[in-house]
Order: C-alpha cells, then sequence, then structure tokens
C-alpha cells in the first residue's frame, strides 16, 4: 500500500480552491497592521493576533537589527549546548523580574513550551486535568506525557472539582488551562481554579498566550488581573501575539525550570530563538509594561466591536476580551461567508471542524489598539452587508 494514497486522494482543499472560497495561507504583502495589502488590494485586518500594534514599532525593529549585526542571523544550536547567548539569559532574568517568578526559561516556540513543559513534568503516575477547549500545544504536550489526560468542560468549575475528588491523593495533579480562549475569547476563571488547585494538592499552569501583554497591571496577563499571579505556579505565554514576534516561554520556582530545561525534549533538541527575535522580544517586553494607553485602546475597540457586532445580530457566544468570534454554524456556510468578507475588504480567520465541533463553524475576529474608530466602523458595515447576505444574521 502506498503510503502517500491518501494524499493524492484528499480533494477538499482543491474543491475548495475551484469553487475560489479556500481560505488558509493567503499571502499578505505588508506588515501586520490594521490594513494589510492582498493582492495589491487594501483589506481591513481581523484576525491578527498583534494585540499591542507592537510587529512593526521602529523601536522594536531596531533593537533586532542591532542584534543580527552584532550576533549574526542565527544561533545554530540548541539552547543545551551552543545556543544560549548572554540576551537569551538577560531576557530569561527580565521575564522573571517583571512576572516575580524565581525563574524564566525561552523556547523557540510557545507551541514548544506547552509540549516540552508538560511532557516533561508529568510522569505516568500523574495525571494532566485540561480544560476541554485549551489549545492544540497544550493538547499534543499531554499526548506525549506519560499520565493520563482528564479533560474538564470549559470552565465549568464545578465538573473540575467532581474530577479533582476522583483522583487519588497520591496521584501528582496538573491543572492546565488557557488563560484567554483563542477561538472562543472566553476569560478563564484563574481564581476559581487556583482555590480548586490548593484544596486538592494540585500544581496550576495558565497558558497567558492569549491574555500576556493585554491584561493585569503592565500587561501582566490574566492571572494578575484576578489577583493571582502569585498563586499560579506555572506561567507560560507565547511571543507570538503582543510581543510582535516568534518563541514563548515558561515561569514558576527555580528547581522547577531547572528539572523542564534539562528534560524538556524541544529545548533540547531544537536550536534556540535566533538573536532577531530575542533583541526584537526584549524591546517589547519594555513596551508592554509601558503600554497602558494600548491596553485602554485595545480594550475600548473590543468593547466597541462587541456591541457593535451584537447590535447588529451576530452570535458571539460568551468572548468577554479582544477575541470575538461570530457564530456561523455549517462548515461550507462559514468559508464562503469568509471569501465573501475577504472580497468585500474584511480579512478574518475560518474555523471549520475539527478546529471546532461539527456545525460549530465560526468565523474569529480580533482587534489591535492600532485600529481606528473609522477603521472598525468599515469593517462593522461590511459584516452586517455580508452578514445579511449570507443569513448569518437577518
Ligand atoms: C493558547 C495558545 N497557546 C500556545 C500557542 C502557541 O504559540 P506559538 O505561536 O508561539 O507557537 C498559541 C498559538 O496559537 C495559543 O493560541
Amino acid at each position: 500500500m502506498d503510503l502517500f494514497r491518501k494524499c493524492f486522494q484528499w480533494k477538499d482543499w482543491k474543491t475548495a480552491q475551484q469553487f475560489g472560497y479556500y481560505p488558509y495561507f493567503t499571502p499578505i504583502e505588508s506588515e501586520a497592521g490594521p490594513i494589510v495589502e492582498i493582492n495589491g488590494e487594501r483589506k481591513i485586518m481581523l484576525g491578527s493576533n498583534n494585540y499591542m500594534g507592537l510587529t512593526n514599532h521602529p523601536e522594536v525593529k531596531q533593537a533586532a537589527s542591532d542584534a543580527v549585526l552584532k550576533y549574526g542571523s542565527g544561533c545554530t544550536g540548541s539552547r543545551f549546548l551552543n545556543g544560549t547567548l548572554d540576551i537569551h539569559v538577560e531576557l530569561e532574568e527580565s521575564l522573571a523580574a517583571w512576572l516575580g517568578k524565581e525563574a524564566a526559561l525561552v523556547f523557540s516556540t510557545g507551541f514548544f513550551v506547552n509540549q516540552g513543559v508538560i511532557s516533561a513534568l508529568v510522569s505516568s503516575d500523574d495525571v494532566i486535568i485540561s480544560d476541554r477547549l485549551n489549545h492544540a500545544s497544550i493538547v499534543e504536550g499531554s499526548k506525549l506525557a506519560a499520565g493520563e489526560t482528564i479533560r474538564y468542560k470549559h470552565n465549568d468549575m464545578e465538573d473540575l472539582e467532581r474530577i479533582l475528588q476522583k483522583v487519588p491523593d497520591t496521584t501528582g495533579k496538573f491543572i492546565v488551562t488557557d488563560g484567554i480562549f483563542s477561538g472562543e475569547g472566553t476569560v478563564a476563571n484563574v481564581r476559581g481554579i487556583v482555590e480548586l488547585a490548593k484544596k486538592y494538592g494540585a500544581r496550576v499552569m495558565v497558558d497567558e498566550a492569549h491574555s500576556v501583554g493585554v491584561y493585569g497591571s503592565e500587561g501582566r496577563g490574566i492571572a494578575d488581573e484576578q489577583g493571582q499571579l502569585d498563586a499560579t505556579d506555572l506561567y507560560m505565554a507565547t511571543f507570538s501575539k503582543s510581543f510582535g514576534g516568534v518563541g514563548g516561554f515558561v515561569a514558576g520556582p527555580y528547581e522547577v525550570i531547572m528539572w523542564i530545561k534539562h528534560k524538556a525534549r524541544p529545548m533540547i533538541f531544537s536550536a534556540s530563538l535566533p538573536p532577531a527575535s530575542v533583541a526584537g522580544v526584549r524591546k517589547a517586553l519594555d513596551l508592554i509594561r509601558e503600554g497602558d494607553d494600548r491596553r485602554a485602546k485595545l480594550i475600548a475597540n473590543a468593547d466597541r466591536m462587541r456591541t457593535g457586532l451584537q447590535e447588529i445580530g451576530f452570535d458571539i457566544g460568551n468572548s468577554a476580551s479582544q477575541i470575538i468570534p461570530l457564530q456561523v454554524g455549517e462548515d461550507l456556510k462559514c468559508v464562503k461567508f469568509w471569501r465573501a468578507l475577504f472580497k468585500a475588504g474584511v480579512f478574518t480567520n475560518a474555523f471549520i471542524h475539527p478546529a471546532t465541533p461539527p456545525n460549530g463553524a465560526l468565523i474569529r475576529t480580533s482587534y489591535m489598539p492600532t485600529h481606528t474608530d473609522e477603521m472598525l466602523d468599515e469593517a462593522l458595515d461590511l459584516l452586517q452587508r455580508v452578514g445579511k447576505k449570507h443569513k448569518v444574521i437577518r
């Protein structure tokens, strides 16, 4: 049997391309700002995670190019061997100090952090207790771990407690949750999770990918916003959103970070974050810390859109953040709606099965502080017109 047979027989993407509603891998010809250029056309970008608008900040770009001039284009090795630069260590110390954690460890992607941390920490006599809507990288890390994974209903503290009650005292328990859920824009009940973790002797990691930079004092994230930063055992975040770069990190107790540093396979067996990324992220950290104006504008933009989208009749689920889904339902209807929005001049993200439950397809929109009121009003107008035409709203 030819291994490639399934690939040659798989036609979904071809059909979608033929009918002109293939929504993925669209090349963008400009910076990741609030307006982008695609095929020479202007699109309002409602599909980016550039939550602090820093990808094109002159100081971030300067820091990145200075680092290339000093250190070159890459490290040609893993952190473990020849790939640790002084700027990696300085970034880790700055992140740990910012969060009030004993130590931090920088990986080359956020995906690697979840994959590496969960699989390194969870042995066969431990369990992972994971929110059902957690990000794919948490799911992957859990699959690689030796211990079992038990999933609780999204943000449901009763279900979490029911599970915790059943796990024997002798089993190590690791509760993992997204801070802001990446598709739904819902906010984790970190306070509730921490309370239960204390009651049942569990450890907690919050994935702050979509909350770092945006919430909490100096952008420390959602655990901080809920007064739980110190009570959260491990803090994980990515640099690929508010930091406007790439990479990720975990922060927590020194000995735990040392364990992860020596056991997490993506740390040991993959090349380290390149100098330009490290330096860009380090500069972004300063801008995030002093970014109250950007945070205020982002929250105002998200509030404006949540209100506007609901007023024109979209079902936005339980979004309470800068991520606002538009519930569509059927996959085909969703990609057709995506395409029509795109043609009209709005770039969004289509989430269809298996990324969503069957008939749970949605258009994910997300916002930046660099969106002006005029851009958002224009987007609302287009969303209303196209939404009506495609019967997503009445
Ligand atoms: C919640 C969450 N965790 C982790 C990641 C992975 O981050 P990265 O893009 O740095 O690999 C993402 C990225 O989409 C995410 O949304």
